[in-house]
């Protein structure tokens, strides 16, 4: 089922203790939503984040990243398993940062698409196209890959788990935000592929989420989109009231 989402990539901040603050206010602040509300801290939060969560109807817990490998000798690194057995529900996959800085390839991706799922963990699917490309006017093509890569390969069951998020990474921490047009073409040419590779009924059904500088001020007019389902929100998550105002903003 399509679902209206704001999810909250705290990315690398607030310690422990600033992450149970910042959760407590974005609960004594966040009125009833009118979607999902998805909240990604570190690791190390999950499970103290998780716990006070839990109690609030329509409040989820996600992880930014997990291993692409089941198990194994992997020093360092978080699996899917793992992160499933803290509470969480969903896993943020193949976002731009682990891209550019981690060197995560589309066929890596893949692998952890499908580990997460495995695991009973929906992943929250990272797709957008850099600046160069967005100025010679082939970023549809080049989303298209990345979905096709990463994504099309699942048996529609699975695929329906799916949440994808588009981020332009022209947008991303930039204060650039995509207009409302531009997050509207592509979320439509989204759809229109998810319905040619599974049928127009699961691309109706598929949530396609906006992420890139969206924030207190822009969110209405882009969740107000047709195509449009909600947010992936960095830096105004980490402010309870930016973050309530954008879950307000939900159609
Ligand atoms: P931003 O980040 O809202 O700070 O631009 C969005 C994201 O990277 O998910």
């Amino acid at each position: 089922m399509r679902q209206q989402i704001v999810a909250g990539n705290w990315k690398m901040n607030k310690t422990l203790d600033e992450g149970i603050e910042l959760t407590k206010s974005i609960l004594e602040t966040v009125e009833k939503p009118r979607g999902l509300v998805v909240i990604a801290p570190p690791f190390t939060h999950l499970r103290d984040v998780g716990k006070m969560i839990k109690v609030r109807k329509h409040f989820h817990l996600a992880a930014q990243n997990c291993h692409h490998e089941q198990k194994g000798a992997y020093t360092g690194e978080v699996s899917a398993d793992m992160i499933a057995s803290c509470g969480a529900e969903f896993v943020i996959i193949g976002h731009s940062e682990r891209r550019q800085y981690f060197k995560e390839k589309n066929d890596v991706l893949a692998q952890k698409v499908n580990v997460a799922l495995a695991k009973g963990l929906r992943p929250i699917f990272c797709c957008g196209e850099p600046l160069h490309i967005r100025e010679v006017d082939t970023h549809v093509g080049y989303v298209a890959k990345q979905l096709k890569a990463s994504l099309f390969h699942l048996h529609e069951e699975d695929f329906r788990k799916v949440v994808i998020a588009y981020e332009p990474i022209w947008a991303i921490g930039t204060g650039r935000t995509a207009s409302s047009d531009q997050a509207q073409e592509m979320h439509h040419a989204i759809r229109v592929l998810v319905a040619k590779k599974y049928g127009k009924i699961v691309a109706n059904d598929t949530t396609i989420l906006y992420g890139g500088s969206c924030n207190a001020q822009n969110a209405s007019e882009l969740f107000a989109q047709p195509d449009v389902d909600g947010g992936l929100i960095g830096g105004a998550s980490l402010k309870a009231e930016d973050f309530a105002t954008i879950i307000a903003a939900l159609k």
